[in-house]
């Protein structure tokens, strides 16, 4: 049997300069419920971490937000001095409870949270710093100069955004180069296409969150699941490589807790779809 290996995936260059395997790795279900707190079993978390440099994974997404500072904290436990791997996290949402998420967009906050990080993580500089969200009750332009500044000073490499428009990634563009996106998108759920679109124009790296996931589709005698079957793989296989396909910038970061999954995960770089196939579900969902 072939050994499984994100590898399969191809590769993409963070910012240019930064290459990476397409297939990540997302650290938010490495936490507790709701992503509060610890996770119920500290060892199978840390068994997690550990496996992904073994099977090709060297792009690992998390968030001084996940737990808050647990997902940090472990990835730190687990691959420190993180060789060969590129962390990506992010900052700017602030946690008030389980599954309570609150956006602080304060050039002073900010710089708390890289400043932050770069202690969880212990690095000097951190490859990819996202900002989580663009806090509307602060004016976009001074979080855009606090990331400018901080990316002067070396604090962070290359930086990126989550859950914006195409109109925020252009204001982001007059302060510092726009790496990635980070936006909800998946096989079911496509309302960010024209971002896509735009990153794969302008080579900005596009990382869709949830990307497991499959909506009305996830349905026994649906498209996908007879694609899957046909194909020997799970829905998450195919909708994984329903994503890689789908464009040369897109980066999916599937989390878990389960190391069984992450490898099922990873199998999905590999499973190659025909064009039919990829054209039968991406006409299933409009
Ligand atoms: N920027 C943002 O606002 C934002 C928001 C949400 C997430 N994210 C990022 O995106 C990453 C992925 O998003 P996500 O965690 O919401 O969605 P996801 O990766 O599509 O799905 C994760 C869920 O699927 C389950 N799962 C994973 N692999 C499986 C498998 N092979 N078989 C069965 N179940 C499986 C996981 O449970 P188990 O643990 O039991 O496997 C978990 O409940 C996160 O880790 C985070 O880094 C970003």
């Amino acid at each position: 049997m072939a050994s499984i290996n994100a590898a399969a995936s191809g590769t993409f260059s963070i910012g240019g300069d930064l290459e990476v395997n397409r297939l990540g790795f997302g650290a938010m279900r490495v936490t507790g419920k709701g992503i509060w707190g610890d996770p119920p079993d500290h060892a199978k978390a840390i068994a997690v971490l550990k496996k992904l440099p073994e099977l090709g994974i060297n792009f690992i997404d998390t968030a001084d937000s996940y737990g808050p500072f647990v997902s940090e904290d472990l990835i730190h436990e687990a691959l420190h001095p993180y060789k060969g791997l590129v962390v990506a996290t992010k900052g700017g949402l602030t946690r008030h409870g389980p599954d309570i998420w609150a956006p602080v967009g304060r050039p002073e906050y900010l710089r708390q949270c890289v400043l932050m990080s770069l202690r969880r993580l212990k690095v000097d500089r951190i490859d990819l710093w996202q900002l989580h969200r663009v806090d509307e009750k602060v004016p976009a332009d001074e979080q855009f100069d606090a990331i400018k500044q901080m990316q002067a000073e070396g604090l962070i490499r290359h930086a990126g955004l989550s859950e914006v428009k195409v109109e925020q990634i252009e204001a982001a563009q007059k302060f510092f180069k726009v790496a990635t996106v980070q936006n909800l998108y998946n096989l079911g759920n496509r309302q960010s296409e024209e971002v896509l679109d735009y990153c794969e124009k302008h080579n900005i790296g596009f990382i869709p969150w949830y990307p497991l996931a499959a909506g009305a589709l996830a349905k026994e005698g649906s498209v996908l699941s007879k694609i899957a079957q046909k194909l020997g793989a799970t829905n998450g296989q195919v909708a994984l490589a329903w994503l890689l396909r789908r464009s040369k910038v897109m980066l999916p970061i599937p989390g878990t807790g389960d190391a069984e999954h992450l490898a099922e995960n990873v199998k999905g770089a590999s499973l190659e779809l025909s064009q039919a196939d990829f054209e039968a579900l991406e006409h299933a969902v409009k």
